[in-house]
């Protein structure tokens, strides 16, 4: 894997709510290829955040790729939802799912990428058998939630073990690998390193004095 394939997803769920118009400007200005949104459902995760309404009403702001991460229980509920509303992609997690190949087979059936996410504790022999239909792993470096947490260190190992695994069964160039969690400029490069192709970032971009210029950092890290 090259190092000059970083994408940045900054997510929205740092940004001043009652200024989304300006905060995908920033990603627009910064040049993120990604906006990561982050749904909470107040069951799966104690948060509640964006429904498909707000995503529906800032779709037509930016042509950035809308990246869906459902926290939600019963995923399966709102992949219509969000696709209808402008999903791109859509990532439901392996511990919420009752029926994952339920959730997959919907997602694919609106022609969106689908993506699987695991908690920090979950380990990835949880998703194996998915691996065949899915087009994006997420692995968490946090404890699902809140933006602003600390990236759990044993999470590298983590990404570095499902990166080998990922070759080993000959899945390595069909699966991206994204990271979410505690992503800073400071540890950005040992994310990637280990395998991560998509980097998630909250709080590093939006509650930095320069959100454009931090997207654009983030970005020349992978410039090799
Ligand atoms: C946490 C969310 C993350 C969060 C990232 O549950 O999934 O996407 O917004 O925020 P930072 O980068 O601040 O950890
Ligand atoms: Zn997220």
């Amino acid at each position: 894997m090259s190092n000059n394939s970083i994408i940045i997803a900054p997510s929205i769920l740092s940004a001043d709510f009652s200024r989304l118009y300006s905060a995908l400007e920033i990603c627009e200005k910064g040049g993120a290829e990604y906006i990561h949104i982050d749904v909470m459902d107040n069951h799966f995760v104690p948060n509640l955040t964006i429904g498909p309404v707000v995503v529906k009403s800032i779709r037509h702001l930016t042509k950035s790729f809308f990246d869906v991460h459902l926290m939600v229980e019963r995923p399966e509920d709102l992949i219509i939802p969000f696709a209808d509303a402008g999903a791109d992609g859509i990532t439901f997690h392996i511990e919420a799912a009752q029926n994952p190949g339920r959730v997959i087979d919907l997602i694919r059936s609106a022609n969106k990428q689908i993506g699987i996410s695991l908690k920090p504790r979950t380990p990835f022999s949880r998703i194996e058998p998915y691996l065949d239909q899915i087009d994006l792993l997420l692995i968490m470096s946090v404890e699902p939630g809140f933006g602003g947490q600390e990236y759990i260190p044993g999470s590298t190992k983590k990404i570095k073990e499902i990166h080998q695994r990922l070759i080993e069964l000959g899945l390595r160039d069909r699966i991206i690998m994204e990271v979410d969690g505690g992503i800073k400029l400071i540890n950005a490069e040992e994310v990637t390193k280990a395998g991560a192709e998509i980097l998630v970032a909250g709080s590093e971009i939006f509650q930095s004095e320069n959100p454009v210029q931090t997207i654009q950092k983030f970005k020349t890290l992978g410039v090799t």
